[in-house]
């Protein structure tokens, strides 16, 4: 792409005489959508029928929001978007396959002069060693000369204020100067934020899975002194308050890992350094305690549980919060799910209380729940901070259990005042 081709695709968009193609459209595409259509004409493209259906009845009659499951749709696209899933295997191994297929669908409506821009989360080199051959394969054009390839890696936080896509610092590049050029210049039309031209698309992708591993770890590291200090029996959150008094400490909590990106992307990192012939250690230590933590939970529990003569196989337990995290919907890969299935498994019996939950999801992980009113627990876990589970107060956990008073509070929900109403747990 020249500079002059630059400049003219630019002001074509801008007049809404060009149109950008969003392929995908879930947590990350949807809010893009939304975002982009505000200043470009943007049409959204997913494969999945029911999710299309979906978006179309929950958008207002007047909306600028176009979207449809025919590849077609996105025919006449200038600019292409991809925010197709990269999850990972059972193996814990990337998972190519939506992103390949994109990648085909792509190839046959690209034409010259077109630009194809990545967000998906990657390894570093995977946007060239698999999605370029694809694009360039089904469309017979010459990547880098006959088409752009940008990444700009997504940074949304769903569920959080103030972390929404127009004002999150963006990290952009494209395999060639006047290509890094353009991607600069196009998110500058519809985001406010800095935005930050990493010299390849490799370091941009490395720098997406370097921000999430980096987070990973640091709450590995807390999680593990947590299980050390559990045993010490000392708390956690005493020990950091009196180490963050030191100035370049840096304060991490111990806490669930779950979700689409922390819990997933770190997978990718260890794939390709593995491939190239280093056994990472670090990072993957990181991941393996993350992953242990619901079940030293759940031992933590059944431990606490025969303390007080309970069996576990004979213990009611309440869990509030299903979600991955606070104030969300999302389950995907929630670490609750695991400290539920690990609780069924020694033979409890567990109710889930979670509004954030449809029924359907709810039934499909759970089964069926204890829901009558005047259950008492043997035991109450609070596993997410949601606004509304913390409105539900003390005494109202106080007057669900039975008279041991078994808490598990692992967002530390309740007030210090009233830890010592319970037998209190926390991480
Ligand atoms: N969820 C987040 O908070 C977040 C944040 C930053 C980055 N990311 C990254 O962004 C990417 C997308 O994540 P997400 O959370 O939006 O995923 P998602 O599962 O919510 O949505 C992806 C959508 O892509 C659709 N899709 C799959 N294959 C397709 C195809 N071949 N053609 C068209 N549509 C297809 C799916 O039907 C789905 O609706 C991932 O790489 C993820 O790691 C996610």
């Amino acid at each position: 792409m020249k500079t002059e081709e630059n400049k003219d695709l630019i002001l074509r968009l801008k007049t809404r005489h060009a149109t950008v193609g969003i392929i995908g459209l879930g947590y990350v595409g949807l809010p893009l959508l939304q975002q982009a259509g505000q200043h470009l004409e943007v049409i959204g493209y997913d494969i999945d029928e029911r999710r299309v259906a979906e978006i179309k009845r929950l958008s207002s009659s007047d909306s600028v929001i176009s979207v449809s499951s025919d590849p077609q749709a996105i025919a006449q696209a200038s600019v292409y978007i991809v925010c197709v899933p990269t999850d990972i295997t059972e193996d814990k191994l990337p998972d190519l396959r939506h992103l390949k297929e994109s990648a085909r669908t792509i190839s046959k409506l690209l034409e010259k002069g077109d630009v194809v821009i990545y967000e998906s989360t990657v390894y570093p080199g995977c946007t060239e060693e698999e999605c370029i051959p694809l694009l360039e394969n089904g469309s017979g054009l010459q990547p880098h000369v006959d088409f752009v390839i940008g990444y700009a890696p997504e940074r949304i936080v769903p569920g959080v204020e103030g972390l929404e896509l127009a004002t999150i610092p963006r990290v952009v590049s494209a395999g060639t100067e006047e290509g890094r050029r353009f991607v600069y210049d196009f998110y500058k039309l519809f985001i406010n934020a800095d935005i930050h031209i990493a010299p390849s698309i490799k370091v941009a992708e490395a720098a997406k899975i370097v921000e999430n591993t980096q987070r990973d770890l640091n709450i590995s590291l807390m999680n593990e002194l947590s299980i050390i200090f559990d045993k010490l029996e000392i708390d956690t959150q005493e020990v950091l308050d009196a180490a963050a008094t030191k100035w370049n400490f840096h304060p991490y909590k111990p806490g669930l890992v779950g979700g689409h990106c922390i819990s997933v992307d770190p997978f990718y990192l260890l794939y390709k350094s593995r491939e190239l012939g280093h056994e990472p250690k670090v990072i993957a230590a990181g991941r393996e305690i993350n992953d242990y933590l619901p079940l030293f939970v759940a031992e933590k529990l059944e431990s606490t549980l025969l303390k007080n003569k309970v069996d576990i196989n004979d213990a009611r337990i309440v869990i509030f919060g299903m979600t991955f995290k606070e104030n969300i919907d999302d389950i995907r890969n929630s670490k609750v799910v695991d400290l539920i299935m690990a609780l069924k498994q020694k033979g409890a019996s567990v109710t889930v209380k979670d509004n954030h939950v449809s029924n359907e999801v709810m039934q499909n992980i759970v089964g069926d729940q204890n829901e009558n009113d005047d259950t008492l627990y043997d035991a109450a876990v609070i596993a997410v901070q949601h606004a509304d589970i913390v409105t539900l107060g003390v005494d109202y956990f106080y007057n669900l259990l039975t008279e041991d008073k078994i808490l598990f509070d692992l967002k530390r929900v309740v007030d210090i005042k009233d830890r010592e109403r319970f037998q209190y747990w926390a991480l």
